[in-house]
């Protein structure tokens, strides 16, 4: 990217809102924004549509190099399960290496982009000039998780909830290739106790500081 170009990594753990900072950010500056577990999520579509088992790491290789993006209603890449799914996949190296290109072309545009994910500030964009890693405590994101399921006539127990997140945090900070972790030059934002909008003006203030650092 050009000296210049915004390039915004949001990271986090499931659950913890930086899908919704990201695209908040991305609003505020004007840039295109990739939520880049939908990608890992298409890849756990794809397994399950095949009827391969999801722990198929040939399986989940070959269809990697050769599924179609523009396949997946959105509805069919949400919810639980299917995070779950692609939390198994996104394990697999192959995996992660047949993503990477799309997600660096992204961020590569004129301009800048927002990219939000697990990896981003240590993988895919090291050089992002603005890194944010957005985190709240187990029972605050499931917390919010079953008030927004509950919001959708789901009625799915709290407990359970939290017992899938603690599960996909475990997963996804324990794998060897490109665990879940903060960047060493990432700002780490603990949103346990704020509201969207402070988390949002929270985020702006440290853009702006990275932008004329
Ligand atoms: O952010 P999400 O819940 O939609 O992501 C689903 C899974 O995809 C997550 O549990 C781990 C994986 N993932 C990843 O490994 N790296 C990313 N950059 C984004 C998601």
């Amino acid at each position: 990217p050009a000296t210049g170009d915004l390039v915004i990594a949001v990271d986090g753990p499931a659950a913890s809102g930086k899908g919704t900072l990201a695209k908040r950010l991305a609003a505020h500056y004007g840039l295109p924004c990739l939520d880049t577990g939908l990608l890992y999520r298409m890849v756990a579509r794809a397994m399950l549509d095949a009827g391969h088992d999801i722990h198929d790491a040939a399986a989940a290789e070959h269809l990697v190099g050769s599924f179609d993006e523009t396949g997946f209603p959105e509805e069919r890449l949400r919810g639980g399960e299917i995070g779950e799914a692609a939390s198994v996949v996104a394990a697999m190296p192959a995996v992660r290496a047949g993503l990477l290109a799309r997600q660096r072309r992204f961020a590569a545009q004129p301009g800048g982009a927002v990219l939000d994910g697990r990896d981003i500030g240590t993988v895919i964009c090291p050089d992002a000039p603005a890194k944010l890693f957005v985190t709240a405590t187990p029972e605050v994101r499931a917390a919010r998780r079953h008030k927004e399921l509950l919001g959708r006539g789901e009625d799915v127990a709290f407990e359970s909830i939290l017992a899938d997140i603690r599960r996909r945090d475990a997963r996804d900070s324990g794998r060897s290739d490109a665990p879940l972790k903060a960047a060493e030059d990432a700002v780490i934002l603990d949103t346990s106790a704020l509201t969207v909008e402070e988390v949002v003006a929270a985020a702006i203030g440290i853009v702006e500081r990275r932008r004329v650092a």
